[in-house]
């Protein structure tokens, strides 16, 4: 097997491509590329990017590839120096754990996103759908679709679930807003995450005096989990519930909205939504730059070594579009039967909030087609503003009319 040792011109290596071709495609250099070549990260240090679906499969699912973020470098944003010494400042937030601690925070909660549980949310989710078509009306034409249907969505139905007051929505949307881009400053990250801890431990402390039908209460009945724990959950539900099904209301009505030919499909048959809504997170792809992990030893990957220590970065979008998945995969294709896709991610720490985001993109995408028979763009796409900038793609504002 290859290792770093083996290549020559370390400093020359690419570092993860931004932008991505026509709004939509990742960039031609990720698709293009080997399963899996060297990678300079954004924090100086070199490791490697995986592209290939099956790669990108195995880093995700052994163990000797550690998700603990403060070991190593992320693909577009170096860890700060202050996490990653304090290693408290994660408490509860298992997206950057490894087993066993991972697996003692997840199940407190895999019995409330059970597909059974998320069927009877699905009534006053598609309640949520309606008025929020009713505000995109109401905005008048033209009208902003991220602002006024695909971001108060989501965050409404994740605040209910967790019983965090929807007039708060200012503070953790700025926040995420602000921690999620790609070239935020160290200073920035922590003020960012200092303000969410703290507005999240005053409202689990008045949960525990005060519980309610909720499930911030219900952790705080948990006896194995302190205030600052149920924190760190709270923030990562928040911050992961709202922000990623957002982007993929809108980028999805973008991508369709520019295909009238699986537009009019979709239209035609409704039934084809549940699939639709697969392909769309197949082909957009919306994680843009991550999982990032760090190899706790050696592992041979795809005929390379990557050695202990060394940051791998998995592209969802180039595993998504690797023809070993799907053929044709850079077509959309609303009619494709549904795909093994990488865009929840695999292994223990695939998406926990995958079945609440599709019924939340089924009834998002099936209210605009009903609603709206003749809703379009309201500028030229290359008018758009796209998230290049930030760790989750898709557009800033999406003007429509209809
Ligand atoms: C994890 C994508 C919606 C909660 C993940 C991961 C991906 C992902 C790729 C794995 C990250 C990794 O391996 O490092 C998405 C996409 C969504 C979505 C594309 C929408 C279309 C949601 C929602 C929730 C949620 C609605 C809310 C409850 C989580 C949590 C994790 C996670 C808690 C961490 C799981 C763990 O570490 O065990 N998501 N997600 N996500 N997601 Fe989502």
């Amino acid at each position: 097997p290859t290792t770093h040792d083996d290549l020559r011109d370390l400093h020359d290596l690419p570092s993860y491509p931004k932008e991505r071709d026509d709004y939509i495609n990742p960039a031609r250099a990720l698709l293009t590329g080997p399963p899996i070549s060297p990678l300079r990260f954004a924090g100086g240090s070199t490791g490697w990017l995986v592209t290939g679906y099956h790669e990108a499969r195995e880093v995700l699912r052994d163990p000797r590839f550690s998700a603990e973020r403060w070991r190593g470098d992320d693909a577009m944003r170096p860890v700060p120096e202050s996490v990653r010494r304090d290693r408290s400042s994660g408490a509860g937030s298992f997206l950057a754990m490894d087993a066993p601690q991972h697996g003692h925070y997840r199940g407190q909660l895999t019995r409330y996103f059970t597909v059974r549980r998320m069927r009877e949310l699905e009534a006053r989710i598609e309640d949520i759908v309606a008025d929020q078509l009713d505000a995109l009306e109401a905005a008048g034409k033209p009208a902003d679709l991220v602002r006024h249907f695909a971001l108060p969505i989501p965050s409404l139905v994740i605040c209910e679930m967790l019983g965090v007051p929807y007039e708060e929505r200012e503070l953790f949307q700025s926040v995420a807003a602000r921690l999620l881009r790609q070239d935020r400053t160290d200073a920035e990250f922590v003020a960012g995450k200092t303000e969410l801890d703290t507005f999240l431990r005053t409202l689990v402390e008045a949960k525990r005096k005060d519980p309610r039908d909720d499930l911030i209460s219900l952790l705080t009945a948990v006896d194995e989990l302190d205030d600052e724990e149920i924190g760190g959950i709270a923030g990562l539900l928040l911050i992961a519930g709202h922000e990623t099904t957002t982007n993929m209301l809108s980028l999805g009505t973008f991508a369709l909205l520019r295909d009238p030919e699986q537009l009019e499909r979709l239209r035609a048959d409704e039934s084809l939504l549940p699939q639709a809504v697969e392909e769309l997170l197949r082909y957009l792809s919306i994680v843009n730059a991550f999982p990032v992990r760090i190899a706790l030893e050696d592992v041979v990957v795809g005929g390379v070594t990557v050695t202990a220590g060394q940051s791998v970065a998995v592209s969802v979008p180039a595993a998504n579009r690797d023809p070993a998945l799907v053929d044709d995969p850079d077509r959309l294709d609303v009619g494709r039967p549904r795909s093994s896709h990488l865009a929840f991610g695999y292994g223990i720490h695939q998406c926990l909030g995958q079945h609440l985001a599709r019924i939340e993109l089924v009834a998002g995408y099936r209210g605009l087609l009903r609603r709206f028979p003749g809703l379009r763009l309201a500028v030229p796409p290359e008018q758009v503003r796209m998230r290049s900038d930030m760790v989750i793609y898709g557009a800033h504002e999406l003007p429509v009319t209809w």
